[in-house]
């Protein structure tokens, strides 16, 4: 469409001038008083009180007000009528100082205005979908929809720059520690993660498709055989899951892998390296980290990803004795946990009714008045409190398994993590832990090397096959695989996995081992990792590493809820890019070149 011929377009369009830009908006200052300069940008608002016209200008870097006379530049004013929010205009202009009634001390440049005196639109826009204005919500799927618009928001701005000012922190980190980016391919072979694969068919072979790596794994082994010593790489995975707030089916790892590896050294290197990260935001962290055995986690927070920005839960099982254990009817030989939210104060009736659907349909039996068990049982209740550190104010609940109950005791115990966590973010602005924008790292180590797939019948990696067992749990392999314990580690942040690793197996025999465990077959080994056990063989040295998710670190730095947040080009909740509208139907004739048949009944949007 011809812009200038549109009925509320503008009357002329002019092309970008050779003279280029002198500052960005959200730098002008006073001190910048008295000078001519050459801005370009977006139109964010408009005011017009006759014959003076004020625009807002607004590039990456900020905003500032613009201002036309109609008495000194009567054709820059005319053409400033014609200005609507988010033309691209470009302007020349003073910088003057804004009389002191007239200061806007919510904007970095609101001492100045920029006194336009050429003014060129350079195109024209339609009225966007929803407000530029500030952060005010809009509708998800609209601003995906208008993504070019939505990333033209402050925070989505301020996101990108952080999530770029973060890649670069790790670039130089790893660049400095000796470490190499790699580039690994996207055209593959299936690379076991836990989750389903995007195939992608071969027209040169037809019938056969390669797989989108869920991580480089498999790769950054084979560059330890292959010599490289120390690999990083920031790199997109590809996995096809469930969707949720913090995972994305493309999303970015921070890929490492180090050879000749003892844990103290992986540990120290990525404390190391978050602390290079959390320093571009002007954060310090404590280090070490505490690391807590996967035992420890599950039974004192309830959670293998523990939030340690509440305090533990303590287990009371033993103090609860006589009286107290026989009317309180729990579950003899499991634990009783005692959550404390500190300074949430007690519950009130309503907060106590509330809470009650929470327990109903789970199997645990609660307590959520714990002044009624301080007059029932008051030794018990005194010795709880002091094994739980608990002080006047604090938050109290008590958790158990019904007399009838059969769960797992560390089933349990994720059930009392679970509402641990529920009360904490309910109650979190009495206590003010999670709102007061504290970063608690922990390692969690030790985790089980197996889990039971009760649907297969069958036990699992519980990280991924390639992972060690501590080498003490070797013997119970075949016997008791649910006592091998991987060498295994993840770093968590404020209750999220934000990365896992492990230590590797380096010998074939090893790998055939618990390959084997995970009920492969030799022939079905060979047939999906025979390449691997192959390449074992050739002096592969000790090696081990860990991925970190970017996104989710960018998300918890950015104070974001959700990844789409910090990601540019994020899927919706079921897997579609609606901007650009993929998934698509594909075209018969690329369906016969890559020897495809759709199946009649397949399910269409
Ligand atoms: P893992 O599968 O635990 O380990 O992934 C490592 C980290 O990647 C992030 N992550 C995700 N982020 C967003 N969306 C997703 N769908 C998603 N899935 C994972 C998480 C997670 O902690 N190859 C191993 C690592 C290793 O052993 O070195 C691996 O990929 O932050």
């Amino acid at each position: 469409m011809n812009a200038a011929s549109a009925a509320s377009g503008p009357s002329a369009l002019s092309p970008l001038p050779e003279t280029p830009r002198t500052h960005g908006c959200g730098e002008l200052r006073l001190e910048h008083a008295g000078q001519t300069v050459i801005l370009a940008g977006w139109v964010l608002r408009r005011r017009d009180l006759g014959a003076l016209l004020f625009f807002d200008l607004r590039d990456r870097g900020g905003v500032v007000q613009v201002v036309c006379n109609q008495q000194t530049q009567p054709e820059v004013h005319a053409l400033a009528e014609q200005l609507r929010s988010e033309y691209v205009v470009w302007l020349e202009g003073e910088v003057v100082r804004r009389a002191a009634e007239t200061v806007n001390p919510a904007l970095a440049t609101g001492e100045v205005e920029v006194v336009a005196r050429r003014l060129l639109i350079l195109n024209d826009a339609r009225t966007p979908p929803f407000s530029l204005d500030s952060d005010a919500p809009a509708a998800e799927d609209a601003r995906l929809q208008y993504r070019f618009v939505d990333l033209r928001r402050p925070s989505m701005q301020r996101n990108l720059k952080l999530r770029h000012d973060l890649a670069m922190a790790v670039r130089r980190y790893f660049d400095a520690q000796g470490f190499w980016e790699i580039e690994t391919p996207f055209l593959t072979r299936s690379t076991p993660e836990g989750a389903r694969d995007y195939l992608v068919p071969s027209r040169v072979h037809p019938g056969e498709f390669y797989a989108l790596p869920q991580s480089p794994q498999l790769f950054k082994q084979i560059l330890m055989m292959g010599g490289c010593e120390r690999y990083f790489q920031i790199v997109r995975c590809f996995r096809d899951e469930d969707l949720r707030a913090d995972r994305q089916p493309e999303f970015t790892q921070i890929d490492v892998e180090m050879s000749f590896p003892t844990l103290p050294a992986i540990y120290d290197l990525v404390e190391g390296l978050l602390e290079a990260v959390m320093a571009v935001t002007e954060r310090k962290l404590a280090r070490p980290f505490p690391r807590l055995s996967w035992k420890q986690a599950m039974f004192e927070y309830g959670s293998d990803k523990p939030d340690l920005r509440l305090p533990g839960m303590a287990e009371v099982s033993k103090l609860l004795i006589g009286p107290a254990r026989e009317q309180l009817k729990v579950r003899a030989g499991q634990p009783v946990f005692l959550i404390r939210i500190p300074k949430a104060g007690e519950l009130s009736r309503r907060e106590r009714d509330d809470l009650r659907p929470w327990a109903e349909g789970r199997p645990v039996k609660l307590f959520e008045d714990f002044a009624r068990i301080e007059k029932s049982f008051p030794e018990f209740a005194a010795s709880a409190r002091i094994a739980a550190g608990a002080q006047a104010g604090d938050l109290l609940v008590l958790l158990g398994e019904p007399e009838s109950g059969s769960l797992p005791a560390w089933e349990l115990a994720r059930q009392a993590g679970q509402l641990r966590l529920w009360l904490g973010q309910r109650f979190a602005e009495r206590h003010g832990t999670f709102a007061a924008g504290e970063f608690r790292f922990c390692w969690v180590t030790e985790f089980p090397m197996f889990e039971w797939d009760e649907a297969e019948k069958r036990w699992n990696a519980a990280h991924h096959p390639f992972t060690a067992p501590r080498e003490a749990d070797w013997p119970h392999l075949t016997s008791a695989p649910e006592n091998v314990y991987a060498q295994a580690y993840d770093v968590v942040l404020n209750g999220v996995e934000l990365g896992s690793g492990s230590i590797r197996n380096h010998r074939a025999e090893a790998q055939s081992r618990i390959f084997a465990a995970l009920g492969m077959n030799e022939e079905e080994a060979q047939r999906r990792f025979g390449f691997f056990l192959e390449a074992l063989r050739y002096g592969t040295p000790p090696h081990g590493g860990i991925a970190l998710g970017l996104d989710r670190l960018v998300m918890i730095l950015a104070g974001e809820n959700s990844i789409r947040e910090v990601i540019a080009f994020p899927k919706t909740a079921s897997a579609t890019d609606i901007m650009m509208s993929a998934p698509t139907p594909v075209s018969p004739r690329q369906l016969r070149e890559l020897g495809l048949n759709l199946r009649a009944e397949t399910p269409r949007r």
